[in-house]
């Protein structure tokens, strides 16, 4: 069974839609079930200032952008770098154990967003890897 907070990020997600012009945009999918999620950031002096998703995926997959995009606004890169699946679940509560892998659709987005921020910047970003192509 979902914990209440997940039920309330997926009554009502947070941050839903899109950024025009965003600093960095991560889009990955999870093999297992075909599910989507894209993930959008502006960042400004290296802060995350906004985030937005957009989710083709279960209640799990969409409590999980919800949640990552609360977490991430306010944060420096380096600090969002260092969220990780098992943070996004607390936040939430916890998962049900067969949907804890969709939890990691939203760090994997996050990470591809943030990869797409580095190259368009030309930085390098510590511990970031290229995501998956699939
Ligand atoms: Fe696909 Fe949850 S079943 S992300």
């Amino acid at each position: 069974m979902y914990s209440n907070k997940v039920l309330e990020h997926i009554d009502k997600p947070r941050n839903v839609g899109e950024i025009e012009n965003a600093s960095g945009v991560g889009t990955v999918g999870n093999a297992r079930c075909g599910d989507i999620m894209r993930m959008y950031l502006s960042i400004e002096d290296n802060v995350i200032t906004d985030a937005k998703f957009k989710t083709f995926g279960c209640g799990a997959a969409i409590a999980t952008s919800s949640a990552a995009t609360e977490m991430v606004i306010g944060k420096t890169v380096q600090e969002a770098l260092k969220i990780t699946n098992q943070n996004v679940m607390e936040a939430l509560d916890g998962l049900p154990a067969p949907k804890v892998h969709c939890s990691c659709l939203a760090e994997e987005a996050l990470h591809a967003a943030l990869w797409d921020y580095s190259q368009k910047q030309g930085i390098f970003l510590e511990g970031l890897k290229p995501p998956d192509k699939g």
